[in-house]
């Protein structure tokens, strides 16, 4: 892959976003050599009327984070700011002017050509006028343009294609990049080389040698303030509709006929379309109240949190894949805020052994740790060593700050911004898989938000989630083991 030169335009750039994630993946990449100065150019844009160097010195405690104060410097050097509204031509037009500067810096000494990158740090409410101002404004069709969006895409099934309708015409698909960031994720990246380069594991991928699979998400804090827009949202929308949803696919997709990004959403439709809708008496929904010690708020706390919200922010759903690598095998999402802890994992457990020659010995389970510590820790039995003649359950430990040292490690972000960057779409959500998962979801929401809708189960702030959860797991098939 051979990137060319290109003008990165983050709007919404005096955002949140933009500062704590945009702007600091970007400069990741030029600090690991992947963008080079002579290479792009950075522009901010926004309606906030700032300077240039309002908006570098606003950035730059965000980049001091990951880099010395001289490259911070050098970096900011090539971020310029340009202001101007959102939903008419003029800001639009100013950027153009500054385009045709930028474009003469970037063109001395070479004759590549140099594209342009836009990336929406903005909420999808105004991503349809953005992208018809770009349209109008800034697309030329000799030069190459990428728009970056992302989610929520859309809030339901109807909407998402409300979205798709307003975009699609302006920009093609091949031009359009949907940032899902958990596909930017390590271990994410690292899910399909696991399972198809690996004879072994790919070998026991199966409904015969699986007993049940378990997505877990968990983070220790709660809304925070943030309640009101976290309320019309819900864990559902907010972290299990797209990440994890991309997280399952990924582990349970057919092999794609080769890593081309068509030949691996391909496949990632066909296993989204094989899944069931869901049964709305297997699952688990809770809200988070006053932690044990009462140090903590519950959600209903929450200032921005309209009273009595049954808003869910802790969800467990049973996924049922009706094909025959799956079926019968239960495939538990557990998401939730305000947890014991913050991380996200998969565990597959693996059937028992053949009885007979053990009395009772512990499934086979294997771990892959997308964060925090990205890791791959396959629990299997051993001999106790000595005279012994007891078994003893042991990791095959494949931790990546121990094994990979030396390794970058690109953070989500990082990732992708590069990959739209060289062109390839396989890291991002394609129309159609949106499509899908929208239709999948929206039933459940549906009824969850309806007027029907159950009563969450309160657990406590800093707990494991509702009291109900352990028993839900075992029935789904999950054994608990000494440690979990
Ligand atoms: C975002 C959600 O998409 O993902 C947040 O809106 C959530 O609520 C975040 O905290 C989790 O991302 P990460 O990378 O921190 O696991």
């Amino acid at each position: 892959h051979e990137m060319s030169k290109y003008i990165i335009t983050v709007f919404g750039a005096s955002g949140d976003l933009s500062k704590k994630k945009t702007f600091p993946a970007i400069f990741g990449l030029f600090k690991q050599g992947e963008l080079k100065a002579e290479e792009c150019r950075i522009v901010g844009y926004a309606r906030s009327n700032m300077t240039t160097e309002d908006l570098r010195s606003r950035l730059k405690p965000f980049l001091l984070k990951q880099g010395d104060e001289n490259l911070v410097d050098k970096f900011l050097a090539h971020v310029t700011y340009v202001h101007g509204p959102y939903d008419e031509a003029s800001g639009y037009i100013k950027l153009r002017e500054a385009y045709t500067d930028l474009e003469k810096e970037l063109a001395e000494n070479s004759n590549k050509s140099v594209g342009r990158l836009h990336y929406l740090a903005l909420p999808p409410s105004v991503f349809g006028t953005v992208c018809g101002q770009i349209k109008e404004n800034l697309y030329e069709d000799d030069i190459s343009t990428k728009i970056i969006v992302e989610k929520p895409f859309g809030h339901d099934l109807e909407s998402s294609r409300q979205l798709q309708k307003e975009l699609a015409p302006l920009f093609s698909e091949e031009e359009l990049y949907r940032i899902d960031h958990y596909l930017g994720k390590e271990m994410v990246k690292n899910l399909l080389v696991l399972r198809f380069g690996n004879i072994f594991f790919n070998a026991a991928w199966n409904k015969e040698n699986i007993q049940n699979i378990q997505i877990t998400f968990k983070e220790p804090f709660g809304t925070e303030g943030r309640g009101g827009y976290f309320n019309d949202i819900g864990i559902i929308r907010d972290v299990m509709q797209n990440h994890l949803l991309q997280v399952l696919t990924l582990l349970t997709m057919e092999r794609p006929v080769s890593f081309d990004a068509e030949a691996v959403r391909d496949e990632k439709v066909k296993v989204l379309k094989a899944i069931a809708p869901f049964d709305h008496n297997d699952i688990i929904i809770g809200q988070y109240g006053k932690s044990e010690d009462n140090s903590k708020p519950s959600y209903l706390d929450d200032e921005t949190v309209p009273e009595g919200s049954k808003c869910i922010t802790f969800a467990a759903l049973n996924f049922k894949i009706r094909n025959e690598r799956w079926d019968g095998v239960p495939i538990v999402m557990k998401a939730g805020k305000a947890l014991d802890a913050g991380k996200v994992e998969i565990r597959i457990q693996f059937k028992q052994v053949a009885s007979g020659i053990f009395n009772e010995i512990p499934n086979n389970e294997l771990v892959i740790r997308v964060q925090p510590d990205e890791a791959v820790y396959f629990k299997c039995n051993m001999k106790t060593p000595g005279l012994s003649t007891t078994t003893k359950v042991t990791d095959l430990d494949l931790t990546y700050a121990d094994r990979y040292k030396d390794f970058w490690i690109p953070q989500a972000y990082e990732a992708l911004i590069r990959d739209a960057l060289i062109g390839d779409h396989s890291n991002f959500v394609r129309d159609d898989e949106l499509d899908v998962s929208w239709k999948l979801f929206t039933p459940l929401l549906n009824y969850l938000e309806g007027k029907d809708a159950p009563v969450p189960s309160i657990y406590p702030y800093g707990s494991r989630g509702p009291e109900n959860l352990n028993e839900y797991m075992k029935a789904h098939g999950y054994v608990y083991m000494k440690g979990d």
